[in-house]
């Protein structure tokens, strides 16, 4: 079988949806951790960036901004759609997208200083594979910094759907590279550096990076609630309660979420990632 199908049909299906009608709200929710990511790799002029998984294109654009060449990829064909028109938009030809999948891509080798990712890498079905195949695309002593989540437990804008959806049902264990692929596969910061390890990388530095983020992008409480409503995650969560208790889960969402709004911002809550860096 392909690498990475159910993935693949995920994000050119069911999970690409929400992001293709609110990519402006992804890009101001997750402002923060794009620029941590940006300022903590050092951008220079000279540089050729590789961005994994850079769906609609947002931190791609930004290097593109300060360095020679930035190459997008993405197996998902209709978020790159979004990524290619943002380029064409502010004319910056030193954007390129590219539909691969950086687990099986052949890239160039040694064709990239830096490869940058805003939680692109964990969506792989043989990890050690892809970051081997990522590191064949660094130039000697490249460096490759991303941002991947920590556990749910560490993210209050979901832990605010967690506890709605406990009242009624455990929750199922979540993440850790064991369960697969998905948004909490590198929540482990030992396995991280492990698996890092065990695809060439050297110098690996994992930080805790905990911003407060604005749901949806800020705006009244109500279209912060229904964009939260319409995240893969909590649509899967959710989804394991029976009508009766997902209506008042929600409401219980509502809740939480109103009384945390800000007049005039939006509803602020609290996140928790990590920031890896190694070089190759
Ligand atoms: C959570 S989204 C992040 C998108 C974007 N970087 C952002 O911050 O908005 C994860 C992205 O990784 C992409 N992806 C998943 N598996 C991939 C793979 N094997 N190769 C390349 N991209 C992949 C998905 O299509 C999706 O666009």
């Amino acid at each position: 079988m392909r690498a990475n199908q159910q993935q693949l049909q995920a994000w050119n299906g069911g999970e690409s949806v929400h992001y293709v009608d609110h990519a402006d709200r992804y890009d101001r929710q997750l402002a923060p951790f794009a620029d941590a990511l940006l300022a903590h790799v050092g951008l220079e002029p000279q540089h050729r960036v590789l961005d994994i998984g850079c769906g609609c294109g947002a931190t791609t654009l930004e290097a593109a901004r300060r360095v020679r060449r930035a190459v997008g990829i993405d197996i998902s064909v209709p978020l790159l759609e979004i990524a290619a028109d943002r380029a064409r938009a502010a004319s910056l030809d030193q954007a390129e997208f590219l539909v691969a999948d950086a687990q099986t891509h052949a890239f160039t080798v040694g064709s990239f200083e830096l490869v940058i990712s805003q939680f692109g890498l964990m969506f792989f079905d043989d990890p050690v594979s892809a970051f081997r195949n990522v590191h064949s695309a660094l130039v000697p002593g490249g460096r490759m910094a991303f941002v991947c989540w920590q556990g749910l437990e560490a993210n209050e804008w979901l832990v605010v759907v967690g506890d709605a959806v406990e009242r009624y049902t455990d929750l199922p264990p979540l993440g850790g590279l064991a369960a697969g692929p998905g948004m909490f596969a590198l929540k482990q910061r030992d396995e991280t550096a492990a698996l890092l390890d065990a695809a060439g990388f050297g110098g690996i530095e994992i930080e805790p990076l905990s911003p407060s983020i604005l749901i949806g992008g800020g705006g009244p409480a109500d279209e912060s609630v229904d964009f939260l409503l319409g995240m893969g995650m909590v649509r899967g969560l959710l989804g394991r309660l029976e009508p009766h208790a997902r209506a008042e889960a929600i409401e219980a969402v509502r809740a939480s979420l109103a009384e945390r709004h800000e007049p005039g911002v939006g509803v602020r809550l609290g996140s928790g990632g990590w920031l890896v860096s190694a070089h190759a």
